[in-house]
């Protein structure tokens, strides 16, 4: 627990970290914060009342980052959002150096979204603080699969016994490695689909199916998950050209027609429209995309209250500084 014997303290750096009570915890705080929010007048609860929240973003971001600071905003911490350009980042200061110097101003909790995998690890062994891994290279994305995981349950009721399909980059892709694990830990059934190209070594190992045929496995999908195209993380060619990518494995309306009724298409964002997904789909009555925005910032008020909210954090894995 947060600061046992003086040497450690709680963290969010991977789904994998969560057991299935951890995770059902998170989600039942969300709920529970989005009816208490529904019912206020004036949007915003004292629970983080002279807390500090720091967001450290060494990479762009639109929905973690703005959802990250309305969530700590909305539970009256105080936030500062650190962006690495224009700071002494460029002078060549080390993450360690700077989530120190951070610290030292009072940092209570420190939302982290680096290119470097394992940067969120890395920190939690030099800060007192409770790290928010908000992404980190091509690893690991826990409160997107956290929002993920709320959106799938609003929808459809559930999660355990659920077929859900994640289709395409899984190679660069942060966000499939933690809604595998997540919805593993929560009881559902995974199965991702992409070319050869675009399936990371190992991924075998992961706790769930692998099919290079999305025709096949969509009617037996309730919920079809696209992920993003990532040409910023790719340096050679994975696939012929985007016109061969969206036919074989672009969510487009012929393909989303054989889906069944209740079934639902969800993406993290940003889309790559018309090659991952068709426009009509992604602003179609299946698509959840607005709502998990909105869920955001909801799963994240409920992250934040559980590893700042009281000196002994409900949620993460301890991690001990060195
Ligand atoms: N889904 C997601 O992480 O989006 P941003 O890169 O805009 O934060």
């Amino acid at each position: 627990m947060s600061g046992a014997g003086g040497s450690t303290s709680r963290h969010l750096l991977s789904a994998g970290d969560l057991s299935r009570d951890e995770a059902l915890l998170v989600l039942d705080t969300a709920a529970e914060l989005e009816q208490v929010l529904a019912s206020s007048t004036v949007g915003k609860l004292p629970t983080l009342r002279g807390r500090t929240v720091v967001n450290l973003f060494f990479e762009d971001s639109t929905r973690t980052k703005t959802s990250f600071e309305l969530a700590a905003k909305r539970l009256s911490a105080d936030v500062i959002s650190f962006a690495a350009k224009g700071s002494s980042v460029s002078k060549g200061e080390s993450l360690k150096d700077t989530a120190l110097t951070l610290e030292a101003m009072g940092a209570d909790g420190i939302v982290i979204r680096h290119s470097w995998s394992g940067a969120p690890v890395n920190l939690a062994h030099h800060v007192r603080g409770a790290v928010v891994n908000a992404g980190d290279g091509t690893h690991e994305h826990p409160t997107q699969a956290l929002l993920d995981a709320y959106t799938v349950r609003q929808r459809l009721g559930r999660l355990e016994g659920l077929r859900v399909t994640i289709v395409g980059d899984v190679l660069h892709s942060r966000v499939a490695r933690s809604n595998v694990l997540l919805l593993h830990t929560l009881g559902a059934e995974v199965t991702l689909v992409a070319p050869p190209t675009l399936l990371p070594v190992g991924v075998e190992t992961w706790p769930c199916a692998v099919s290079y045929d999305l025709d096949a496995v969509l009617p037996k999908s309730d919920v079809v998950m696209m992920l993003r195209v990532q040409r910023e993380r790719m340096g050679v060619s994975y696939f012929p050209s985007s016109r061969e990518y969206s036919r074989r494995y672009g969510l487009d309306v012929r393909r989303a027609a054989v889906l069944g009724d209740d079934a639902i298409v969800m993406h993290p964002g940003p889309m790559n429209r018309g090659i991952e997904i068709a426009p009509e789909v992604a602003d179609g009555p299946r698509s959840t995309i607005v709502s998990q925005v909105a869920n955001g910032v909801t799963v994240r008020m409920a992250v934040l209250y559980l590893l700042l909210g009281s000196a002994e954090p409900a949620i993460g894995v301890e991690v001990t500084r060195g």
